[in-house]
């Protein structure tokens, strides 16, 4: 099982639209996939159809952490052949559930990961959805995590996040030596603009062994996916090959780079 989290502390990145993508091309190759929504602004769960309203905070993660509900209780099933753990609003309060029981606290997404296969739920690829932020739930995601994906656009603060990221990643490894490392994906991105190109410098300095190939270009049917709650893969519009192609370029090297998924 491949545990990826998408993390990185400046929002609007493209966190939940590369969980939400990437995990449906990864249903594409027909790898069981779970996407677990830990951002209280819940969108990624909106996106595949969740109606987090009709929720009670038990039914997030938020249930796991507080009230030690076994994860699998959590998960609904998606029309885009996803299942989820929904987010929800009180999740706002996850980071102080963490930090009181700091010490144990810290493995319980691991454990609950561990303990799905017990409940018969096997998962290949596993997304962990992250509001923009450090802290307890970045740890807690780091702590269960195999791979971590950053993507980053060229924006401000984007590089300062990058390498705050990359220490969180190191620290994290000395007490799960599953995490393999930080694969950065650059989103929104036009590789001949001349921002981007002054970023791609930067990038390749800083991160080039942790960089991945491919690029998500900027497409408005990204927008268009999410408004329709579907992934890119189910919404028909125009300009959507190269989208879909890139996302199912991602998977692609993230299994090269972590071996064919085992359960
Ligand atoms: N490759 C892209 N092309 C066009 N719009 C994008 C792209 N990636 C993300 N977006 C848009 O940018 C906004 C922020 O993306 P989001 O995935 O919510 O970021 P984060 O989860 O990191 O805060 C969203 O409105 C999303 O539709
Ligand atoms: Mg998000």
């Amino acid at each position: 099982m491949h545990v990826y989290a998408m993390a990185l502390e400046k929002g609007g990145v493209g966190k939940t639209s590369i969980s939400v993508n990437l995990a449906a091309a990864f249903a594409r190759l027909d790898l069981r996939v779970l996407l677990i929504d830990l951002d209280a602004q819940r969108h990624a769960s909106r996106w595949l159809g969740v109606d987090t309203e009709a929720l009670t905070v038990e039914d997030s993660f938020l249930g796991v952490a507080v009230q030690h509900r076994q994860l699998a209780d959590c998960i609904r099933p998606t029309a885009e052949g996803i299942d989820v753990v929904p987010g929800h609003k009180e999740l706002v309060a996850l980071p102080d559930v963490l930090n009181r029981s700091m010490g144990g606290g810290i493995y319980v997404l691991k454990k609950a990961l561990q303990g799905l296969a017990e409940t018969g739920r096997v998962y290949d690829i596993v997304l962990l959805d992250l509001a923009p932020a450090r802290g307890p739930v970045l740890a807690t995601a780091l702590a269960a995590a195999t791979r971590c994906v950053a993507p980053v656009q060229a924006a401000d603060l984007v590089l300062q996040s990058l390498r705050d990221l990359a220490e969180s990643i190191v620290q994290a490894q000395e007490f799960n030596p599953q995490l393999r490392g930080l694969s950065v994906l650059r989103n929104n991105y036009t590789p001949r603009a001349a921002l981007d190109r002054v970023y791609d410098q930067a990038l390749g300095e800083g991160y080039s062994p942790a960089l991945l190939q491919t690029i998500i270009p900027p497409r408005a049917i990204i927008r268009l996916a999410s408004g329709a709650q579907q992934s890119v893969f189910s919404y028909r519009g125009p300009d959507d090959t190269a989208v879909r192609e890139a996302f199912l370029k991602v998977t692609e090297e993230l299994l090269v780079l972590d071996g064919v998924p085992s359960s």
